[in-house]
């Protein structure tokens, strides 16, 4: 069956495995796919590549406000670019991924970017809809998305899982990836502005022991009620 306007929201921390888990929901459901998480990482590697100091906010505002992101939402090839140039592979890096924080706790980055995100939200519902994932959506950006999930897993299983990411092989890359996660959440769930919270009415599920297809099964049999709603 093909649900007309739905909106998935998918919440969680970094290495939660989000974005595997969420593109294959959009591809079984047939809906489109939002990475809100690529969106503050090109405006932090923007920032970085014009050298603006990362911990003035008005800088980096500033920055936001003068960068038109396009997001591509097919769940088959996600994309994203940057004044036009396409920035997939440069967004994904250690320095990005350790400045992506500062600039995510920028709340005029953040209300600019919720803004495109919610456009981009709208467009999709004639399509079918979307499956949105960051830390924020089913608290912030779409808190009447009539499915949300919130996806954990333990802090070991989410740093090996990005230093496999990273392409890392070695015992103490794993140790630094661990530190650097465990840096990462602490900001993001203690910002002031829109903080990781879990939302109202999630669904919340561990990943560290079950396989994507088996979370993917998970989460459309407790929203199988809400599905048919839509
Ligand atoms: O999911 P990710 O690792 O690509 O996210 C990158 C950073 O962006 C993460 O440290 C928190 C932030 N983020 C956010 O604040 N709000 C979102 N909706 C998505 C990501």
């Amino acid at each position: 069956f093909t649900p007309t306007g739905l909106v998935v929201a998918v919440d969680g921390p970094g290495g939660s495995g989000k974005s595997t888990v969420s593109r294959e929901i959009a591809r079984r459901l047939g809906l489109r796919y939002l990475d809100t998480g690529a969106m503050y990482r090109a405006i932090t590697q923007v920032a970085l590549e014009r050298r603006i100091d990362i911990e003035d906010p008005s800088a980096v505002a500033e920055v936001a406000e003068r960068t038109v992101l396009t997001v591509g939402t097919d769940p088959d090839r996600p994309s994203i670019a940057v004044d036009g140039d396409n920035v997939d592979e440069q967004i994904r890096t250690r320095a990005v991924t350790n400045a992506v924080s500062a600039v995510a706790a920028v709340s005029a980055v953040r209300s600019r970017l919720v803004a495109q995100q919610r456009e981009i939200i709208a467009e999709s519902l004639a399509a079918g809809g979307i499956v949105v994932e960051g830390r924020d959506i089913g608290s912030v950006v779409a808190p009447d998305a009539p499915v949300k999930v919130f996806l954990t897993a333990s802090t070991e299983v989410r740093a090996l899982r990005r230093s496999r990411q990273l392409g890392e092989k070695g015992v103490d890359d794993v140790a630094r990836t661990l530190a650097e996660l465990d840096r990462r959440d602490a900001l993001d769930s203690t910002r002031t502005a829109d903080p990781l919270s879990v939302p109202d009415g999630a669904i919340v599920l561990d990943s560290s022991a079950l396989s994507v297809p088996e979370v993917v099964d998970e989460v459309l049999r407790q929203s199988q009620h809400l599905l048919a709603a839509t």
